[in-house]
């Protein structure tokens, strides 16, 4: 007897969440595939790879599947695809400056990597969009190639090893360097700052040692460095590469140097960061003028997430 009224109402609210479903079919956002005006140039495994991961959300080449159209999926869906288009859209990233572009290809490589792209929440419902080792590795293979010719002219080599050991052993710090030209001055010790990490990714020909001072070692250490404290600096020193006939990769002649020196209320206007570079043994300052910034923060803004740092510290963040 008493189950009866409850039976009812149980009938009455799955109706009503029926007629609600229905109801919501109607309600839908436009939603369109614009022009692609300036296509990702790429070899084309690694465009199979982008178009099967990341095209539904970071192109203008969306394809919802039927489950998508049906909401609120279809709501939730169209939102990421909005999202995804305004943060990176590969349909309109070769109107970008080169350098830009490769900063982005790398930042995607990065968001990959970790797991965090593409979305879980959608890979959930779409496992063909995963992304697998395989395809990682068409994507690392992309941006970091295999390393150069193994048997370098043996007097380019003499002379690129003498340049590594004056790097080693002269105390640069006698040297009196020039500012850069945003007023940044040169930060003589940097080769005795802790070593955050080393890389021969992204672009080959180079090897770089990036360094942190004090206040970034700490902030490491303590786990702080999203956002990263006032007063870190960072140093990336780059020598071209070499591979030694047995196949082991060591430095060669010295490139350059380059810092990121926070302060977020005298670089308020790049980021939070102030940046210097210094090129070639006689340490050189780069720049025509202070506007030689705006190449460093374009091609850092692809990850101002990371406050504006590319670099997973070793033994830090993961
Ligand atoms: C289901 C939609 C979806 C898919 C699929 C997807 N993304 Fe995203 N992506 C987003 C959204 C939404 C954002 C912005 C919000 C956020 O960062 O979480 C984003 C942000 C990003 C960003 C940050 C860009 C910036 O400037 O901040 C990168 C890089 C990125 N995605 C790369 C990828 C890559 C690479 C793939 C494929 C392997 C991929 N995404 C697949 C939805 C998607
Ligand atoms: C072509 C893109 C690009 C440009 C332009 C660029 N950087 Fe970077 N920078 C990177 C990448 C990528 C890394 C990560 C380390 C690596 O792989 O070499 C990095 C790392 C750094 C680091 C170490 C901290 C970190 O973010 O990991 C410093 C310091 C730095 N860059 C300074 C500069 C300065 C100064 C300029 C301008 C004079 C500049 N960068 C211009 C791409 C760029």
């Amino acid at each position: 007897m008493e189950s009866r009224p409850t039976a009812r109402i149980l009938t009455y609210l799955v109706l009503l969440a029926f007629v609600g479903f229905l109801a919501i079919q109607f309600v839908r956002p436009a939603f369109t595939n614009p022009p692609v005006t300036a296509e990702l140039q790429a070899p084309p495994e690694v465009k199979r790879v982008l178009r099967n991961s990341c095209y539904d959300c970071h192109s203008n080449q969306t394809q919802l599947l039927w489950f998508d159209r049906i909401q609120p999926a279809y709501w939730l869906v169209t939102k990421d695809v909005e999202e995804g288009r305004a943060h990176l859209n590969f349909s309109e990233i070769a109107k970008l400056p080169a350098a830009q572009q490769k900063g982005i290809l790398y930042e995607a490589l990065n968001q990959a990597q970790l797991g965090a792209m593409p979305l879980p929440r959608y890979t959930m419902l779409h496992p063909r969009a995963r992304i697998s080792d395989e395809d990682l590795a068409i994507l690392k293979n992309y941006l970091h190639p295999p390393a150069p010719d193994p048997s370098p002219d043996p007097a380019i080599k003499a002379a690129a090893d003498s340049q590594y050991d004056q790097w080693i052993h002269a105390s640069q710090a006698s040297l009196s360097v020039a500012p850069a030209p945003n007023g940044i001055a040169y930060f003589p010790g940097y080769r005795d700052w802790k070593v955050v990490s080393t890389t021969d990714r992204f672009d080959n020909h180079t090897l770089r040692i990036i360094f942190g001072n004090d206040v970034a070692a700490r902030a490491i250490s303590e786990h702080k460095i999203n956002p990263w404290p006032q007063g870190t600096v960072f140093a990336k020193a780059a020598w071209t590469q070499q591979v030694d006939p047995d196949g082991n990769t060591r430095a060669g002649s010295f490139i350059q140097v380059e810092f990121m020196v926070k302060d977020s209320q005298k670089y308020a206007s790049t980021g939070g960061w102030g940046y210097a570079r210094w090129r070639g043994v006689d340490l050189k300052p780069y720049g025509k003028d202070a506007a030689f910034t705006n190449e460093c923060v374009g091609c850092h803004n692809p990850v101002r997430r990371n406050d504006y740092v590319y670099t997973f510290p070793i033994g830090g963040q993961e």
